[in-house]
């Protein structure tokens, strides 16, 4: 049976879809608090992971294990790495991959994960396509994008770094749960999607605008992901 699980890593990423969801059912694992009903006729369970990594893996675990959940999304805001990629556009994963992973000592290309088989965690294809059709149809105004997501603990705010990360990712966007959401949905084989609203520029801007754009950038990815959940 279809049961798509929802993780964003803060409240307002996913306080909109949680206030309209048919909540039959509270669970508290983790120190999460795991909302299981139904949302759009579909069944759902949506949980706020955290901000991170560690929270991201374990709350995807969770869903796996507790809840058996057929696919997961994780909707949320990041830093565009792309000039063109506005405030307010949409990124929707090709793949993800952790940007702080470094084992090149032993052979591994930056940002691999050693003995696990691959760079990059690929999103499933027919979730990611959904996503960008239905965007076109939720928000006509803004842009969409499909590309690589990357992740690590650190919010980046600092031309340097974000350069660094450009240089060495070709990613579009930079967060801090997708490659971990993707990591632990590749190893339980369950397909997912990343889709992510730009609230910043991932630059020394960032501590600016972060404040002011985040809100509105993470209603966009949720109003997003309600429209998708019957086509699923
Ligand atoms: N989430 C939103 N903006 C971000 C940034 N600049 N770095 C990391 N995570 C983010």
């Amino acid at each position: 049976m279809k049961k798509i699980g929802i993780i964003g890593a803060m409240e307002l990423e996913v306080e909109a879809l949680k206030s309209k969801m048919s909540i039959r059912n509270k669970k508290e694992k983790a120190s999460m608090e795991f909302l299981e009903g139904t949302l759009q006729g579909t069944e759902v369970v949506i949980v706020r992971s955290g901000i991170g990594k560690v929270n991201a893996a374990l709350c995807t675990q969770i869903l796996c294990d507790l809840f058996e959940v057929s696919h997961i999304i994780n909707t949320g805001v990041a830093g565009s790495l792309k000039k063109e990629i506005d405030i307010g556009d949409i990124v929707v994963s090709v793949d993800a991959l952790h940007h702080d992973v470094d084992v090149r000592i032993f052979g591994y290309p930056l940002g691999e994960v050693p003995q696990v088989g691959c760079l990059a965690f690929p999103a499933d294809e027919h979730l990611a396509n959904l996503a960008v059709s239905c965007c076109k149809e939720v928000n006509p105004d803004i842009q969409v994008y499909q590309g690589r997501v990357v992740s690590g603990d650190q919010f980046i705010s600092d031309k340097q770094v974000k350069d660094h990360i450009i240089d060495n990712f070709q990613g579009f966007c930079v967060e801090m749960e997708g490659a971990s959401i993707a990591h632990a949905a590749y190893l339980n084989h369950v397909p997912f999607v990343v889709i992510r609203a730009i609230s910043d520029k991932a630059d020394d801007s960032a501590e600016m605008d972060y404040p002011t754009f985040e809100k509105a950038a993470a209603a966009h990815s949720a109003a997003l992901v309600e429209h998708m959940l019957p086509l699923i």
